[in-house]
């Protein structure tokens, strides 16, 4: 060993006097200058709200003008639940002296008055003064969880999971929220880490087991399927799980090891059964590889608006038609046009001598009816265009939900959208809005909806096929009743939130809403789906006689000869004997669709809507909007 040199030794003295000093400052401070709030101070740290405030008021009386004790005051009552009283004592401490833990607290009151807006605002005003408090980051991912924004979340919950003493909360949110956002990979990794952290995951409010459940999900998502069998075993080790024992059959199945399979399979009590149109927890294989064995079915789909309702704008011809320069449809200042620059497909929206540019990455909607381009702009800011082009009227129109005179002139560019909101576009017009953005993985290729956004990732059913298994691993809609046949298209052909409301002109949009407010839809008892009149791998029919046949599937046909219908199918719905078949006083053989499903057009320019609310109309066949007033409610 070196000796330490005499210079080394006189600095290392120094040192240690120093700190002895600061260590004894330490302990002198508080005892020649007493922390009045010290008591206060540690009562909130262990969430002894009560004796926190009562300290806090005490020091208060004492002196009224110490704004630490107003701040443990109101940071107390705010705990404590009493709002009202928080928010006047913040009101007196004032906004400039606010930290991060007072908008937390704040927050925690405006989310129990349901105010999550506010409460994400409060919170986003914590984190620009404190930018990592950890509290802060969790709150706000929680409320953007649970308010449909997945993605801004897990931004969230990935830098909460770097914060000291937060590592394991952070880690089970974020592999949750990847989980949940189709990021199987990422999930398994996050939520190995919070059970490596801590395996009870104790104070998380989330029981291991139904975890480890969700674990094994992704794995088998991600193809990992020798840990998942590992992690499967030492839950059914745990006791019998049917979750475990179906999750199970399919780690067997993909090792083709098919007994073993087949007995997890009988250990699972019919867990896989309970709902057929539930996605199977398998890697996603592409449309493509659909097509060999299931072709009628494929070349129908392919050709479909369902699978020409998104591309992407490096494809050739991704829009409609060329535009500009043309002038915008409210505001003749303003002048849009469209190149093919080097780096791809460039919008351009001037304002006289102001020019605002957005490269497009994507155009959604089949051009038959209607084309947005989104993109994003100089600053990487996603923007959903300002104009479409509509395929009935082959114009180019205000896209529909944008402003007709934006406040903001950059928004002639567009109208801004959030990851989220990007996300929930992908969502419903692609197969996997992940891999699509990504632009990884075998669904990134498929042309808009593939065959896996509706019967769910086809790993499993390859194997199973392969190896003749019996049960075929793939979601069969075919099986499932009508209440989830019309969840599954109601999952993409209902608004986002509150659906317009009966009556309301706007209603006739949403197919998935509107049909189960008909009585043919609730008194039918489950026979009546979209699938009833919809073939969902073809566009829908146009020749109204083809749906009337199926109206007459279940309202009578008068008595006599049979009745002339113009075109004969098979019945697609039998009415239960015990369900009254009515027939139409006023025409009982005809025209059923243009007196009861009429089409609605002023919703979105350029289109027209068919009412889904199959009811009696007090008149008949009635083409706009604007029958609101007349309706019957
Ligand atoms: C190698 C041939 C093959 C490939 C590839 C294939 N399938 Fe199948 N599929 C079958 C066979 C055979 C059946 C019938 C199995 C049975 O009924 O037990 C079937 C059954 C199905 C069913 C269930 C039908 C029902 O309602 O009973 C669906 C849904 C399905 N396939 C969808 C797909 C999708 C989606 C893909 C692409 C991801 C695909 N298949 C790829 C051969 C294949
Ligand atoms: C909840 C699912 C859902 C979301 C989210 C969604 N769409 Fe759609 N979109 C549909 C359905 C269903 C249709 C067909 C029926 C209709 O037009 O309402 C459609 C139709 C369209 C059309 C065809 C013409 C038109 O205007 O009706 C365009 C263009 C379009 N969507 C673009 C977008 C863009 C851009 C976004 C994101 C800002 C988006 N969609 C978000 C489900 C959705
Ligand atoms: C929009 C959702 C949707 C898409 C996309 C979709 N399907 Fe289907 N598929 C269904 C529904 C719903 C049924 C049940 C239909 C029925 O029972 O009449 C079904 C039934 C089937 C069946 C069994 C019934 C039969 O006629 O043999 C097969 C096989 C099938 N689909 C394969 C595919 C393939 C392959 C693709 C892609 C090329 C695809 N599906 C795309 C919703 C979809
Ligand atoms: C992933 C979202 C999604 C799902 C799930 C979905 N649809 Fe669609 N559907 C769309 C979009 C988007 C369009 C608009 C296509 C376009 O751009 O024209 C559409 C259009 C349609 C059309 C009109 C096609 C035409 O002739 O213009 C029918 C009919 C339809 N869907 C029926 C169904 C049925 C039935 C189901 C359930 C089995 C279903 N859809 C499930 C997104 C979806
Ligand atoms: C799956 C069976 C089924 C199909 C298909 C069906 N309906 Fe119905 N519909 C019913 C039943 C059941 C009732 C309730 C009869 C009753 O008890 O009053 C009903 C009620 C009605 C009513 C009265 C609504 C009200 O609010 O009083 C009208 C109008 C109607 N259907 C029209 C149609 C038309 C038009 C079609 C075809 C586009 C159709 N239905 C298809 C089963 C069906
Ligand atoms: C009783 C028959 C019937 C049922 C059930 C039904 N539809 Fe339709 N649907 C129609 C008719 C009729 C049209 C108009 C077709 C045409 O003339 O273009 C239509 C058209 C559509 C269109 C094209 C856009 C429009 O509004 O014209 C979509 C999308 C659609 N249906 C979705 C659905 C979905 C989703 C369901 C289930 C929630 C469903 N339909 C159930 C009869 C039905
Ligand atoms: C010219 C418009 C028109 C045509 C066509 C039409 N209906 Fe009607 N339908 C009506 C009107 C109006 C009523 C309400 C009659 C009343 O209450 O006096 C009605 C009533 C009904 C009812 C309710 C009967 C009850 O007793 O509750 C059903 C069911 C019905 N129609 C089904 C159909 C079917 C199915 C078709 C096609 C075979 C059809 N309608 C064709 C206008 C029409």
């Amino acid at each position: 060993m070196r000796p330490i040199g005499t210079r080394s030794r006189r600095l290392f003295l120094a040192t240690l006097g120093v700190l002895i000093g600061i260590a004894g400052l330490g302990w002198a401070w508080p005892r020649l200058f007493p922390d009045p709030l010290a008591g206060g101070r540690t009562a909130y740290a262990r969430h002894d709200w009560a004796t926190a405030s009562a300290r806090a008021l005490r020091r208060l009386r004492e002196n009224p003008g110490d704004r630490e004790a107003l701040r443990l005051l109101a940071r107390s009552e705010g705990r404590l639940g009493r709002d009202d009283a928080a928010q006047a004592t913040y009101g007196r401490l004032g906004l400039d002296a606010m930290q991060a833990e007072d908008f937390v607290v704040v927050a925690g009151g405006l989310v129990r008055r349901r105010r999550p807006d506010q409460a994400r605002r409060a919170l986003e005003m914590g984190l620009e003064r404190e930018p990592d408090y950890a509290e802060a980051l969790h709150e706000l991912a929680r409320i953007d969880a649970a308010t449909g924004r997945p993605s801004e979340a897990s931004v969230l919950a990935e830098r909460l999971a770097a914060r000291p003493g937060w590592e394991a909360r952070g880690a089970l949110m974020l592999g949750l929220l990847r989980h949940e956002l189709g990021d199987p990979r990422g999930a398994a990794e996050a939520l190995g880490r919070a059970l490596r952290l801590r395996p009870g995951l104790e104070g998380l409010s989330s029981s291991p087991r139904p975890v480890r459940r969700i674990l094994a999900r992704s794995l088998l998502q991600a193809g990992d399927r020798a840990r998942a069998r590992v992690l499967l075993g030492e839950l059914l080790a745990g006791g019998p799980d049917p979750e475990a024992s179906w999750l199970l059959s399919r780690a067997m199945l993909i090792e083709r090891d098919l007994a073993g399979a087949s007995a997890a399979l009988a250990a699972s009590q019919g867990y896989g059964d309970r709902d057929p149109t539930a996605p199977e927890p398998a890697p996603y294989v592409g449309s493509v590889r659909c097509a060999d064995c299931h072709a009628t079915i494929y070349r129908a789909q392919q050709s479909s608006r369902h699978s020409r309702t998104f591309r992407r704008a490096s494809e050739p011809r991704a829009l409609p038609e060329v535009l500009g320069p043309i002038a915008d449809p409210r505001d003749r200042r303003v002048v849009h046009m469209v190149r093919r620059t080097a780096e791809g497909l460039q919008w351009e929206a001037r304002d006289r001598d102001r020019a605002f540019t957005a490269l497009v990455d994507y155009v959604f909607g089949s051009r038959d009816i209607g084309a947005t381009p989104v993109g994003r702009d100089a600053r990487g800011q996603a923007r959903e265009l300002r104009l479409s082009h509509y395929g009935r009227g082959s114009v180019w129109d205000v896209t529909t939900g944008q402003a007709d005179h934006p406040t903001a002139p950059d928004e002639f560019l567009g109208k801004p959208l959030s990851r989220d909101a990007l996300r929930q576009c992908l969502g419903c017009h692609v197969t996997n809005a992940r891999d699509t953005s990504e632009r990884d993985g075998p669904t990134a290729v498929d042309r808009g909806i593939g065959c896996e956004r509706c019967h769910g990732p086809g790993g499993h059913h390859l194997a199973a096929i392969a190896a003749s298994f019996p049960d075929p691993a793939i979601a069969r809609p075919r099986l499932a009743t009508a209440d989830r046949v019309v969840a599954l298209c109601a999952g993409c052909h209902s608004p986002r939130g509150e659906p317009p409301r009966p009556g309301d002109p706007a209603a006739a949009r949403f197919a998935g809403t509107a049909l189960p407010r008909s009585r043919c839809f609730t008194a039918s008892a489950g026979t009546l789906s979209c699938i009833t009149c919809h073939d969902p791998h073809r566009d829908a029919e146009t020749s109204a006689a083809a749906y009337e046949a199926r109206c007459l599937d279940c309202h009578a046909r008068p008595a006599g000869p049979s009745g002339p219908t113009r075109v004969s199918t098979p019945p697609r719905a039998t009415l239960a004997a015990e369900v009254r078949r009515v027939a139409c006083p006023v025409d009982p053989l005809r025209g059923c669709v243009g007196c009861h499903m009429p089409t609605i057009s002023g919703i979105v320019p350029h289109a027209t809507f068919t009412d889904h609310h199959i009811r009696v109309l007090r008149e008949g066949a009635d083409t706009r909007a604007d029958r609101r007033a007349r309706s019957t409610p």
